[in-house]
């Protein structure tokens, strides 16, 4: 029986100690924010307005291509990165995924007001201006039309490592994907997007590692929500593609995790059985003594 009450020791103190290092320490270091909010209602995007396609593609033609590529559409880049990232402080990402990465509700009020959208006003005061214009002036069913045309033009699916690409590669590296080629390195070259956004934005290799999947969840969506006042921008994916963009920081930071996850339940029936086995040698042995 002592062996029983031993074992009940040690496990009481093993769960406590559990408890207070994973969830209550996590707890703590991490308050809990809202869940992410992936229809955008804080914002006036789309409001059921469906747009005409066709419209749509005169306008993005006419108004957007000065500064976005649209490869697939033939609409060529007119500047390489380092002149882009001079002129504009960033690459302007091409917009042949737009319409797939981005929800339509979001693209729409991101069109209207890219610093209201993305909730970077903080950062544009004093004569400062967004590199990207307000077209607040449009009537808002070009903007449903614009947003429709770049949603039919999107490709059906993208791979992981393309949704990356195109959501957040123009700012951040995610290098340990490429170390030789250095084709994942951040394509704003560092001092343009250090000035344009004021702060370096870190290379993403290892911040699943630190930041974990739910930190990534809500401040993608939302970084204000995080870190107020922070100089990242809100990036308004759709539920899929931020979970692509996730997992794919997953597949470079932390390859290994699935394989750990496995391996947990096999060492746990390991125990159990070993437990088993010394306490029946154990029980042999002092059946000798006795
Ligand atoms: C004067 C240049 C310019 C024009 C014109 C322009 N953009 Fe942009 N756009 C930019 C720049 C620069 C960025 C990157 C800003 C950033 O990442 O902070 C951007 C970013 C974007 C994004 C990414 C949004 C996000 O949350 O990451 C989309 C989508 C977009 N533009 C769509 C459009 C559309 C549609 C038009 C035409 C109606 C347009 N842009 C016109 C310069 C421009
Ligand atoms: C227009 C540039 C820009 C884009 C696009 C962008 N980021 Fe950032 N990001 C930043 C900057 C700048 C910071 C540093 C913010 C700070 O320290 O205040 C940052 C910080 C971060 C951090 C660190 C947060 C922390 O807790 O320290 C993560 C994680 C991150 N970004 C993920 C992403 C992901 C994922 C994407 C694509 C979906 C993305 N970012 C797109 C500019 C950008």
């Amino acid at each position: 029986m002592k062996e029983l009450k031993a074992l009940a020791v040690v496990v009481g103190l093993t769960l406590v100690m559990y408890w207070g290092v994973e969830p209550y320490a996590h707890h703590q270091m991490h308050p809990t924010v809202e869940a992410a909010d992936f229809q955008f209602k804080d914002l006036d995007g789309l409001n059921g307005a469906k747009g005409n396609v066709e419209n749509g593609a005169t306008l993005v033609a006419n108004n957007c291509t000065a500064c976005h590529s649209i490869e697939s559409k033939g609409f060529p880049s007119f500047m390489d990165n380092a002149a882009n990232g001079a002129a504009y402080g960033v690459v302007p990402p091409d917009l042949g995924s737009a319409g797939k990465l981005y929800d339509a509700n979001y693209l729409a009020a991101f069109i209207k007001n890219p610093a209201k959208a993305s909730k970077t006003e903080h950062k544009y005061v004093d004569g400062k201006i967004h590199p990207m214009p307000n077209f607040d002036w449009m009537p808002a069913s070009d903007i449903a039309d614009m947003v429709a045309y770049l949603g039919a033009i999107a490709p059906e699916e993208m791979t992981n490592k393309e949704a990356f690409t195109d959501a957040c590669l123009r700012c951040h590296g995610i290098k340990y994907a490429d170390m030789k080629g250095g084709s994942m390195a951040a394509k704003t070259p560092a001092a343009d997007i250090k000035h344009y956004m004021g702060k370096t934005p870190p290379d993403l290799s290892q911040y699943i590692r630190s930041r974990g999947h739910e930190y990534l969840e809500t401040f993608i969506n939302n970084p204000q929500k995080h870190l107020e006042g922070t100089a990242m921008p809100r990036v308004g994916l759709t539920e899929e593609a931020q979970l692509q963009v996730i997992t794919y920081m997953e597949d470079i930071g932390d390859s290994k995790k699935s394989e750990r996850e496995e391996l947990g339940p096999k060492f746990l029936i390991y125990l159990v059985i070993f437990a088993i086995f010394a306490f029946l040698w154990k029980n042999a042995k002092w059946r000798e003594v006795h």
